[in-house]
């Protein structure tokens, strides 16, 4: 499947970061038994890795508007185009040694995400959805959220908040309501390989409070163009504003946003 000239950059730009942070990870996994440990250290891979991606993606597009989770927003000369990108999703993975964090790029236009990529260097995944020409793994695989159909049978994803959230307790709730009532509950520390997949059929749906714009932007398009329904936690509310989610296949979303919002 070709991507457009934009998805193209993208995904040149995040296998560039991903080569910078693959290399950081190597070294971050040697010094998880210093004494000293690697969080100065992987802070520096983080934002050398928006270093690169915002110098490949502004340098072929000057004029589009940027939104970095390590360098903030800044205007472009096109007030309707804008990059949104976290260079290092899963950062405490990353911190620990634990093969699971990514690269997301989303592309905004018109306040609708057109164009996303999320890519997850240890495996060598490139998840890249373009609005209507479906969701992709790597070069050929045409992604499908799952056909499951029963709630019994569903594994859903989360985030537990950490530190000084508010929201502990909802999810605390959340997860005693949902967890009778399905296979299971992973929580595995990055938002959009979460959402990735939901659009690979490896989890059967996901949600999560308390996120930013960076963190879900370009995974909300893989699920919606795999098919899947992607909604705000609390019907009405903005999804990227809110940093609110929810999503899941056709057949069990009813279900599930039922057991979520305890409605
Ligand atoms: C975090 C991850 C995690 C989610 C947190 C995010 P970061 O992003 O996506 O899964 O639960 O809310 O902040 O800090 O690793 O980029
Ligand atoms: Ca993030
Ligand atoms: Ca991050």
């Amino acid at each position: 499947m070709q991507g457009s000239a934009n998805l193209n950059l993208m995904i040149k730009a995040a296998r560039r970061a991903g080569k910078s942070l693959v290399k950081d990870f190597r070294e971050v996994e040697n010094l998880q038994v210093s004494t000293k440990g690697p969080g100065d250290f992987v802070t520096k891979a983080d934002r050398e890795a928006e270093r690169l991606i915002k110098e490949e993606l502004m340098g072929a597009r000057p004029t589009y508007g940027w939104l970095g989770e390590e360098t903030g927003g800044e205007d472009g000369a096109d007030p309707t185009r804008r990059w949104i990108v976290d260079p290092l999703d899963g950062t405490t993975n990353f911190l620990h040694g634990m093969p699971h964090w990514a690269i997301s790029i989303a592309l905004e236009h018109k306040g609708q995400i057109t164009s996303a990529v999320v890519y997850d260097p240890a495996k060598d995944e490139m998840f890249w959805a373009e609005k209507g020409a479906g969701a992709w793994l790597n070069d050929n695989r045409r992604l499908r959220v799952s056909g499951r159909r029963s709630m019994s049978e569903a594994v859903f994803a989360t985030g537990v908040p950490f530190g000084a959230k508010k929201t502990l307790p909802a999810m605390l709730a959340d997860l005693a309501r949902l967890m009778p009532a399905c296979a299971g509950v992973r929580r595995w520390g990055a938002a959009s390989l979460d959402l990735a997949y939901v659009a690979a059929g490896r989890y059967d749906g996901y949600w999560e409070r308390e996120l930013q714009p960076w963190d879900i932007a370009a995974g909300l398009l893989l699920v919606k163009e795999a098919g899947g329904m992607v909604a705000p936690l609390r019907e009405d509310d903005d999804i990227l504003g809110k940093g609110a989610i929810l999503c899941a296949n056709d057949p069990l979303f009813e279900g599930f946003a039922k057991v979520i919002r305890n409605t």
